[in-house]
């Protein structure tokens, strides 16, 4: 137990997409994105998630099928009701709210060239964001790269996409860097290995150098992040950037010095060489040597070293959902889906319906590991549960079980800063339930609030508080002496 509060100026709210909300797909000038392409893909009950290949034959059936396939276009119509939305979330007691810039509403060229349109949006929803007492943290690219820069560029691989990316992201600072003081570049940049079209840009070519291909378009990615922080230097905004990694906190199978072993180059290759190179400014030993042994070469240049070592980040950003365990012979181990990736089942663990496991435990762990290992701020800017739920007879949404979720969590965050952890926020995904990333399911549901959709796009979209809706007001009311 602990008796630690959240700090008075611990940052605690929650945290939604542009692609998962807004919706309006082609509304006042927006373009096409990847996120727009990915189909509802529901498991079913203990299937893993399936994903779909996201190749140029996939890319052109997209562009042309029923928009009404594609459940993120719809999204949960915050486009349009963001206002009420942002009322509840104050009236939770937020003091902050993460979402994210779509790169096709402001740039839906990918040329340079600002839709103004969008610019009339992003003022309004800021400027909502802040008179209702909540400090934005902004996402400059969350799992909705343009098509247009597949299309003309081939996405991340090119590096002409630098120049692009900092051209659309130092717009935005341009803009919002007096009232915006968290950034975060790029989302669960960790993500690029299992799903390169949604981080990356990355079309599926069966391609045998497409692991090279991948790694270099991720080295741009770091690059772009370094010359965003550069220049925010040079104009003297008073901002702090954030890595974005999706935490998969890696145990040994056993106790076996093999299998421990199998863990901690796990760790790395999953979770710790995009803080290492993002935070401390280097790529690492392990990566370096990974790279040779494997014939990668990232073609980078002096000056991107330069780069990458002079402008880390200000601050650990990460998502924590579930843990992991890895062993030397996987064989005959039962399998379970953790996000994006397929991991071996913890036998101490419970897991939701979709197979991620559930560990509030391993978010204590992590937040000291990282602390020892970066020794700068941490921000949790997204933790949550996906949960297929349904209003009772009388319409409520009795989530004990969001409770429970939460609660632990937020408990375990208590206990880090206990242990002398500096973490300065935490922003539950999703306080609005919204279209899922992975499967684009309406009905795995995170919210606090419950919105009226089916996964089909049937549904009034009323919006409706749930029994957590109090009890997480209650929770940042008491800074935690609640839970
Ligand atoms: C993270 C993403 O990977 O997990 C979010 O940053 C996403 O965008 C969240 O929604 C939960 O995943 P899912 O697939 O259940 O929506």
């Amino acid at each position: 137990m602990t008796s630690a509060l959240f700090p008075h100026d611990f940052l605690i709210g929650g945290a939604l997409s542009a692609a998962q909300a807004e919706g309006a797909w082609e509304a006042d000038g927006k373009s096409l994105t990847v996120a727009d392409c990915a189909p509802l893909t529901k498991p079913a009950p203990g299937e893993p998630t399936r994903t779909v290949r996201f190749d140029r034959e996939f890319l052109d059936h997209a562009k042309t099928a029923d928009p009404h396939d594609f459940p993120k276009r719809r999204g949960i119509d915050f486009y349009h009701r963001f206002e009420a939305d942002l009322d509840l979330l104050a009236e939770l007691g937020s003091t902050t709210f993460r979402f994210s810039f779509s790169w096709a509403r402001v740039m839906p060229n990918g040329d340079g060239k600002i839709n103004q349109e969008a610019f009339v949006y992003y003022d309004r929803l800021i400027d909502a964001i802040i008179t209702r007492g909540m400090a934005p943290v902004m996402t400059i690219s969350h799992f909705d790269f343009p098509m247009v820069l597949i299309e003309k560029y081939g996405g991340w691989a090119n590096r002409r996409l630098i120049d692009l990316y900092v051209t659309y992201a130092t717009s935005l600072l341009e803009r919002y860097g007096d009232r915006v003081k968290h950034w975060v570049p790029f989302n669960e940049i960790n993500m690029s290995v299992k799903a390169p079209e949604k981080t990356l840009g990355l079309l599926r070519t069966g391609d045998a150098a497409f692991e090279q291909t991948m790694f270099r378009a991720l080295h741009h990615q770091f690059v772009a992040s370094a010359k965003v922080i550069e220049w925010s230097k040079q104009q003297q905004l008073d901002v702090r950037f954030g890595s974005m990694v999706a935490y998969f906190t890696t145990y040994a199978a056993s106790s076996k010095p093999e299998d421990v072993l199998a863990a901690m180059q796990e760790d790395r290759l999953r979770n710790l060489l995009y803080l290492d190179v993002l935070n401390l400014g280097s790529y690492p030993f392990y990566a370096t040597q990974y790279f040779s042994q494997n014939s990668i070469d990232l073609e980078a240049t002096e000056e991107d070293l330069r780069l990458i070592a002079s402008h880390p980040c200000d601050f650990v950003g990460m998502s924590y959902y579930n843990s992991a365990i890895a062993a030397a012979n996987t064989e005959g181990l039962e399998i379970t889906s953790a996000n994006v990736h397929s991991v071996i089942k913890n036998p101490h663990l419970p897991a939701n319906d979709w197979g991620w496991q559930i560990d509030p435990v391993g978010l204590r762990i992590t937040l000291n590991d990282l602390q020892r290992l970066f020794n700068q701020p941490i921000f949790i800017l997204e933790n949550g549960c996906g949960f297929n739920e349904e209003p009772d007879e009388a319409g409520a949404i009795n989530d004990t079980y969001r409770t429970t979720f939460i609660g632990d969590h937020l408990r375990a965050v208590l206990q880090a800063l206990d242990d002398g952890v500096n973490v300065i926020g935490y922003t539950a995904w999703s306080p609005i339930d919204s279209i899922s990333s992975s499967t684009s399911e309406m009905t795995k549901r995170y919210g606090f609030i419950w919105v009226d959709q089916d996964d089909h796009g049937n549904g009034t979209l009323e919006r409706r508080k749930k029994l957590s809706f109090d009890w997480f007001r209650d929770v940042i009311k008491s800074r935690g002496a609640s839970l």
